[in-house]
C-alpha cells in the first residue's frame, strides 16, 4: 500500500512536525508499506524522495508523478500538528477525496483545535475546565473585567495553537497587554484562563485494533514557570510515566479521557491534559496530532503499555483503512 506521511504545515509547529514525520517514515515496515514523506507548505506540497529530490502534488486528486509514473495514495498519516493538519482543513480535503487518513475527522479536528469551542461543547457533559475570558483581535481590552473573571496569575493563549506557541502565564494586570500581543502573533483569537494550580497530567486515547484504549498516564512536572515551548522540547521538564497519583485520581482520570474521546467522536491517536485541582481533573485541552517523535509523550505512553512505534504507527494505518 502506497502511504503519504504529510508533514510540516503552515504554523510554527512546522519543525516538531517534520521530526514527528520524519520518526513515521523511519520506522514504518517498508516491507509492508511504500511510504512516501509529502511535505506540506504554503508555497509548495511535494513529495520528497530519499535524495531529497522534490516532485509536486496534483492538489485536484492528490497524486504524484514520479519518472512518467503517477502515484496514489493509499492512506494518509497525518503528521502535521497546527494548521492544516489539525484544525480540520486536511481531514475535509481527503474526505472529500476519499482517502482514508489516520486522524479524526473534518468536524473534530476543528472544533478540538479550538480550545474555546472544545471545552464549552464538553461543558454539558460535566467536565471541569478552567475559568476564561475570550477576545478576538480587535477588541477594546478591559483588563480589570478579565481580571475579575479569572484571577491572577493567569494564563493567556493563543487560541488555535499548539506546543505552547503564544501562551504566557501572567501575575500582574500590566502584563496582560503583552501577553495578549503575544498570543496574537499565533492567533486572531486569545483564550485567558484562570490558574490551575496542582499535579498536570497528559492522557492519550487511541483506537487501538478496534477498540478504545487509554494509555498509560504521564504526569507533566515543569522546571519552568509552566510547561511552555522550552519545557516540552528543549527537556527542561520531566516527564512521568506512569503519573505519581492514587489508583482513584487515575481511574477518574482515565475514564473522563475516555469519555471525552467518546463524546467527541474521535479517531485515531488523541492526547488530553488536566490539572488536578480540588481532587478533581480540569481538562486544558485536546490534541488530536500529537507528537510522535520517540521523545513525545504519546509515543513513550505505547511504549510503557507494551505497544512499539511501529506498532502503533501501523495500527493507525490499519484503523483508518477500517
Ligand atoms: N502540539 C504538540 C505537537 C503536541 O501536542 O504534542
Ligand atoms: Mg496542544
Amino acid at each position: 500500500k502506497n502511504i503519504a506521511i504529510i508533514m510540516g504545515g503552515y504554523s510554527s509547529e512546522y519543525e516538531i512536525s517534520l521530526k514527528s514525520g520524519q520518526v513515521v517514515y523511519d520506522t514504518l515496515d517498508k516491507t509492508k508499506y511504500n511510504a512516501y514523506r509529502v511535505h506540506i507548505f504554503k508555497d509548495k506540497w511535494v513529495f520528497v524522495n530519499d535524495m531529497d529530490e522534490e516532485f509536486p502534488i496534483d492538489k485536484n486528486d492528490f497524486s504524484v508523478l514520479v519518472n512518467e509514473t503517477r502515484i496514489n495514495f493509499d492512506c494518509v498519516f497525518n503528521a502535521i500538528h497546527g494548521s492544516p493538519g489539525e484544525d480540520g482543513f486536511m481531514q475535509g480535503y481527503f474526505e472529500l477525496l476519499e482517502i482514508p487518513h489516520t486522524s479524526c475527522n473534518m468536524y473534530q479536528a476543528a472544533l478540538t483545535f479550538n480550545k474555546r469551542d472544545c471545552l464549552s461543547a464538553l461543558k454539558p457533559y460535566g467536565i471541569k475546565t478552567a475559568e476564561s475570558y475570550f477576545v478576538n483581535l480587535g477588541d477594546s481590552i478591559n483588563e480589570d473585567a478579565i481580571v475579575n473573571k479569572v484571577g491572577l496569575p493567569c494564563f493567556v493563549k493563543a487560541n488555535r495553537a499548539g506546543s505552547s506557541f503564544g501562551i504566557t502565564k501572567v501575575y500582574k494586570k500590566e502584563e496582560l497587554q503583552n501577553a495578549l500581543d503575544v498570543a496574537f502573533k499565533e492567533d486572531d483569537e486569545v483564550i485567558i484562563e484562570s490558574f490551575l494550580d496542582g499535579i498536570e497530567v497528559s492522557v492519550g486515547v487511541i483506537n487501538y485494533k478496534g477498540e478504545t484504549i487509554v494509555l498509560p498516564i504521564t504526569e507533566i512536572v515543569s522546571d519552568n514557570d509552566f510547561f511552555d515551548y522550552k519545557a516540552k522540547y528543549l527537556g527542561q521538564s520531566q516527564e512521568i510515566t506512569p503519573a505519581r497519583i492514587d489508583e482513584d485520581k487515575a481511574e477518574q482520570v482515565r475514564t473522563l479521557a475516555k469519555k471525552v474521546y467518546e463524546v467527541l467522536k474521535l479517531k485515531g491517536f488523541s492526547r488530553s491534559e488536566y490539572i488536578f485541582k480540588n481532587g478533581e481533573p480540569h481538562l486544558l485541552e485536546v490534541n488530536t496530532v500529537p507528537g510522535l517523535t520517540a521523545a513525545s509523550i504519546l509515543p513513550q505512553q505505547a511504549t510503557k503499555a507494551g505497544i512499539s512505534m511501529s506498532e502503533l504507527f501501523e495500527n493507525a494505518i490499519e484503523s483508518s483503512l477500517n
